[in-house]
This record gives C-alpha cells, structure tokens and sequence, in this order.
C-alpha cells in the first residue's frame, strides 16, 4: 500500500480513449450534482464504480492483474484458493452439504479454483452460486470458467438478487466490503459533517454539510476530535445484514483488508482510510478519473461483526490472513511441492510470502466467519482467533 498524504500524484497518462470514458462518467456525475449542488460522497463513489455500463466495475476496463490496476490475492496467488478450498469443504462438512455463493467474483479465477480444488477432494458444492453487480464482471467469471474448469461449468449459476430467504451453506467474498461506497465525515467544531462532491472550477471538489443522523449517531461515540476524516461503511454493513438474514443454516466468511474499531478510528489515522488505484499506483484522491480507477475503503471489521449480531447470527471467528491461511493448509502445499519442479516451488514460495507477510497481505488483511446454525467451533480458525479484539 502506498503511504498517506504523498502530496501531488505522479500517475500515468490516461489514453485518449480513456479520457472520453471518463468523460463520460464525469457528466453522468456532473448532471445529479447539478440538480442538487452537491452529492453524498458515497453517491459519488457509487456511480464511479458502478453506474451501468460506465463504472469502473461495470465497464470493460481491465481492472485485475499486471496488466490492470491492482492484484487481489485470488486473483495472482492460486495457493489461495486452494487453502480456502480447505476452509469451504469443513464448513460444507459440518452443515452436511449446501451451496457456496461467492459475492463480487472479480474475474472468475477462485470460483475455478475452488471448483477444481473442491472436486479433487470430492467435496463439491451443490451448487456455486455467483452474486455480481457488474454484468461485465459476469461474463468474464463466465469465460474464466468456461476455460479453466469446463467440466464444472454446469453447476455455476448467477444470481440477479440476493438469494431467497432459506438459503443453507457458505457465503463467500474477497475484497468485496471494501468495494462498497463508504460516507466520509469530518468532524468540525460545530458537530460531525458529511462530506460530499461538488463541480467547481471545472473539477470535482469536496463541500462539507451537517451530517444526517444516521452518520452523525455513528460518529459521536466515537469520541474524534475536531478535523478528524474518516469513513463508515453504512453500505457494507446494511448488505451484511440482508445477506444474513436469507442464510437459513451457514457461515458467511469476508475476506477484506481493515481493523477492528479501535484501530480503524485511531487518532493516527486522521485523513481516513480511502485508496484508489490506477495502474498499479496508490493514491488517496477518488475525486480523479471518474471510472478509470478503483476506489475503496477499508473495513471496520467491528461493525461487520456487529451487523452480523444484530440480526441474530453468531461471531464464528476472526483473524488474520497468515493465521487462517496457515490453519487451512497453506504449510502442507508448500511441503508436497518441495520434490517437484523447482521453478514451481519458487513461485510457490514467492506466493506465500506475497500472502502472509506482515508487511505484504498478510497482517493487513482479515478473515470473519458470522453464521447461523453451526454448533462446533470452525476449524478454519483454529490456529487463531482473534474475536476478542472486535
Ligand atoms: C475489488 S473487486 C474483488 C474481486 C474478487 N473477489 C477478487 O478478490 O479478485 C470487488 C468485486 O465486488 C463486486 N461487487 C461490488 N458490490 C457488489 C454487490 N453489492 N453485489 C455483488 N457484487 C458486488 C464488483 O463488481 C467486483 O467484482
């Protein structure tokens, strides 16, 4: 991750053709502020990303990879999907079966990880269900399948809704929370502002209005001091929450960068938690290339928690990624690949550094498992669990 507050940004030239798209997602966003003067930041972040056809998530944009704006780890470290693939077949084991439903499924690669992983294993899901607000998305997770586990095509299929009230078995999102629109306060002298987006002088600025009470509520235990930005995912939270409560007999499992509350709100964190990326450069402005570049927050994993609490499911297990990475596995491939091709080994080992580093993903990114029904305690977690810090 790139440091905060790095002053002027050295990005690299959008094409011509970039430049028009944006453009055209910038009168998409001009228009609603000018029949308002101004709109709530997370309207702005919505329509950035996913106004249809033109967001950043819902154009054709490359987005995942070298050769977009960002890696995720499904995406660029296969060892992932394979530990996860633990994690799923022990919770499908406990509940006796049910359908996985992955939410946010980027390119498609861990839906065909998994597929092929859960199958070796003969630990396949009912069915794979995919939730996924881009259609672009959708039919690419298509193709990634299609091409790259053909033979487990059949059994995927994409929802348009969330699913019907009853649904038993596993609820699974990488980086997806962290994508969803976030409020930005600040908190002024005068009480907590919602900060909004305004056009003036031919770009995109901020404005600062008294917060609603639905923001302000949130801010005020929070005990901030005066000029303190900061985020509150209502969104994530509020999805959190309607997901849960369609699970009839499951575990929900978010896989997210973040902090539980204390840290989130730390007096060190002042500007808040906002990164974009464009290219593989990270930045803290979202107001910039309306469309052509991703913009995310990180997560209070307290509230998640909280969320999932609130509507009756059970806080099942929360940690870091190199703690539930190594309790799912991750040592035991690593050790079946040392006789094996050495080139692969390498790649192997870069792999799990990438992921549980502490400097890399593996401190800064979590795992939270909420669910309804489950009796044991989740081995996923049994390496360890850090509940108690939420
Ligand atoms: C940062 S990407 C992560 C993609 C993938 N999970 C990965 O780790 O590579 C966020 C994904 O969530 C999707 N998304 C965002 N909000 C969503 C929602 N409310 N329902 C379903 N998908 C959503 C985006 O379209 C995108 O596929």
């Amino acid at each position: 991750m790139a440091p905060r507050n790095q002053g002027p940004i050295a990005l690299p030239e959008p094409s011509a053709e970039e430049h028009a798209h944006s453009e055209r997602v910038s009168a998409l966003i001009r228009d609603e502020i000018a029949r308002a003067g101004s709109i709530a930041f997370s309207r702005f972040m919505e329509l950035a990303l996913y106004a249809p056809g033109l967001g950043y998530y819902a154009a054709g944009k490359r987005k995942f990879g070298a050769a977009g704006d960002f890696i995720t780890a499904p995406e660029s470290y296969p060892v992932f999907g394979r530990c996860l693939a633990t994690a799923v077949q022990s919770i499908l084991d406990q509940l006796g079966g049910g359908d996985v439903l992955e939410a946010g499924a980027g390119s498609g690669k861990l839906a065909a990880t998994l597929l092929r992983e859960l199958a070796a294993r003969g630990a396949l899901p009912d069915t794979y269900l995919i939730l996924e607000l881009s259609a672009d998305l959708r039919e690419r997770q298509a193709a990634t399948i299609e091409q790259t586990a053909p033979e487990h095509a059949a059994r995927v299929r994409w929802l348009d809704r969330l699913p019907e009230p009853g649904f038993r078995g596993l609820v699974l999102a990488n980086e997806l929370l962290d994508a969803m629109p976030v409020e930005r306060f600040k908190v002024a002298a005068d009480g907590v502002k919602r900060m909004g987006v305004t056009w003036r002088d031919a770009s995109f600025s901020w404005v600062e209005r008294p917060a609603p009470s639905i923001v302000a509520e949130r801010v005020h235990p929070l005990m901030l001091v005066p000029g303190y930005v900061s985020e509150i995912g209502l969104a994530a939270q509020a999805w959190v929450r309607s997901i849960g409560e369609r699970v009839a007999a499951g575990v929900l499992l978010f896989i997210d960068y973040g902090f539980p509350r204390a840290e989130f709100y730390h007096p060190d964190r002042a500007t808040g938690t906002l990164m974009c990326h464009y290219r593989h450069r990270a930045h803290t402005d979202p107001l910039i290339l309306p469309g052509l570049q991703d913009i995310t927050a990180h997560v209070d994993f307290t509230a998640i928690a909280q969320a999932g609490t609130d509507i009756g499911l059970d806080l099942l297990g929360y940690t870091s990624q190199a703690a539930f990475l190594l309790g799912n596995g991750l040592d035991e491939f690593v050790r079946a690949s040392v006789p094996g091709n050495v080139r692969e080994h390498l790649a192997l080992t870069e792999q799990v550094k990438k992921l549980t580093l502490p400097h890399e993903m593996g401190e800064l990114f979590k795992v939270i498992a909420l669910g309804r029904g489950i009796e044991r305690e989740l081995s996923a977690f049994a390496l360890q669990d850090r509940r108690l810090r939420l």
